[in-house]
């Protein structure tokens, strides 16, 4: 379907048939803008980005890039085409039609799966907003912009299914989705990594290889949901969040590449010494690792889920790449989980498959973490270092599940509580690697400049060479 320029909201929606709809999103839009003037990115509101916009779904050419004020965005409501054939792949009701509006006994469920998506969006804005002033060059300022005006469009996607399908009570919870804010002590986001801030750089990179990546398999599962419209938001979703990520891989790849340059220079490991040299140290990246995988593991939920057995039954949230399944109903099959044997050690339990849906996830989630950690690994050794990165247990330091608040080491292995106090300035950011970090941030805002602690990327955005002004500040 071609795009009308001439509306205010760009859509492949034919936004304009429904007089209704758009006249609410029309209401809501300001509102939006309101926000994100007070808490999208801060001070920046004015410069001219190099953004890319997502102006249709067409697979070859899905977006255009150009300079663009963030206040001036155009968010779209795009959703990828309409597969007539697609039928339910999962659950209870395998190989029936899939849903084009919502059946009312899921409604309630449904409506809480959008608005928990929904919410992660704008958090995720709001905990980036003060990031630009230390961004360490124009190439990594605008992918910041692009990542947060993204954010924006998602949850403008999860607002348009509120909208059009869930009526007065979806109305109440897209102003709500503006009303939590990140942090907040009275109306903080729904979940818990979502209300961290990110202070520094590699804190950023972190979240957006760790956390992005998390909602890369929620909107996975969700693009397999028997609501078809909200398959469809999400499929197409998950074409921007590769970007996300691709900010994430790099940035650390980036950050790791500067340090083994400095030991190289001169030639020590020794971390105080690297550190005097303005790079960051390959232990401290290890720690920052650990903090956001482990933070984000906790976003699947608990290995046990009598709800996620009940989304699954009912078609609602299926598995990531649910084809690749062979058994696509689950019904007798179980599933076995490590769990705590009450006495220091461990057993393992067997659940039915359907219940640990959560699990599956993570796990596919786990591999997926770890093809970066390959990629950093080999960049160490082949700069003839023995050192390596690692991605803890995922038992380690969890606060959602059957291992919240058990203390084991990163190999999972339990541990009392004493040991665990007195290591864990070895395992998480102390108080002295933060303040560290945050010392090196400064803001590097000079066209062809990179701050000392990255490395440049290999190559600019869209053949554009990494020196171009990305950003132009006023
Ligand atoms: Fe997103
Ligand atoms: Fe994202």
């Amino acid at each position: 379907m071609s795009l009308n320029y001439q509306e205010r909201i760009p859509n492949n929606v034919d936004l304009g048939s429904n007089r209704t709809l758009q006249r609410a999103l029309e209401h809501w839009q300001p509102e939006f803008l309101n926000w994100w003037q007070e808490l999208g990115p801060k001070d920046f509101q004015v410069a001219d980005v190099y953004l890319r916009t997502a102006t249709s779904v067409d697979a070859k050419g899905w977006a255009t890039y150009g300079f663009v004020r963030m206040p001036e965005y155009r968010w779209g409501i795009f959703l990828a085409d309409r597969n007539p054939d697609r039928r339910i792949g999962f659950g209870d009701s395998y190989g029936q039609e899939v849903w084009q509006q919502i059946p009312g006994e899921y409604r309630a469920t449904l409506r809480r799966l959008i608005v928990t998506q929904g919410d992660t969006e704008p958090a995720s804005v709001e905990q980036q907003r003060m990031l630009g002033h230390t961004a360490p060059s124009l190439y990594d300022l605008r992918n910041l912009f692009q990542v947060n005006v993204e954010e924006g469009r998602h949850l403008w996607a999860m607002v348009y299914l509120l909208h059009a399908y869930f009526g007065r009570d979806g109305r109440e919870e897209a102003e709500e989705l503006l009303e939590r804010h990140s942090g907040d002590a009275n109306k903080p986001r729904i979940l818990g990594t979502f209300n961290e801030p990110i202070r520094d750089w590699l804190s950023f990179f972190m979240f957006t290889y760790f956390t992005d990546r998390d909602g890369k398999f929620q909107l996975k599962s969700l693009a397999e949901s028997s609501f078809d419209p909200l398959a469809r938001t999400c499929s197409f979703m998950l074409t921007e969040e590769a970007h996300h990520m691709f900010v994430g891989d790099t940035g650390i790849n980036r950050v790791i590449r500067r340090a083994l340059e400095v030991m190289k220079e001169l030639n020590t490991d020794d971390p105080e010494v690297i550190r005097k040299a303005g790079a960051i140290d390959l232990p401290t990246v290890q720690k920052y690792l650990n903090f956001w995988f482990s933070s984000s593991l906790d976003l699947f939920g608990s290995e046990s889920s009598s709800n996620a057995a009940s989304y699954f039954a009912n078609g609602l949230k299926g598995r990531p790449d649910e084809a690749r399944y062979e058994d696509h109903v689950a019904a007798d099959q179980v599933y076995a989980i490590d769990v705590p044997d009450g006495h220091g050690g461990t057993k393992t339990e067997e659940i039915p498959m359907r219940n640990a849906m959560n699990d599956v996830t993570r796990g596919s989630y786990v591999k997926d973490c770890e093809m970066g950690v390959t990629r950093w690994n080999r960049l160490i050794e082949k700069a003839g270092h023995s050192f390596r990165l690692a991605l803890p247990s995922t038992r380690f330091r969890r606060n959602i599940g059957i291992w919240a608040g058990m203390p084991t080491d990163t190999a999972g292995n339990p541990i009392t509580r004493e040991e665990f106090n007195a290591k864990i300035a070895g395992w998480l950011p102390s108080q002295s690697d933060q303040a560290y970090i945050l010392s090196l941030m400064h803001g590097v805002h000079e066209q062809g400049k990179m701050a000392a602690w990255i490395a440049p990327p290999d190559r600019g955005i869209n053949n554009n060479p990494v020196d171009y002004e990305y950003v132009k500040l006023h």
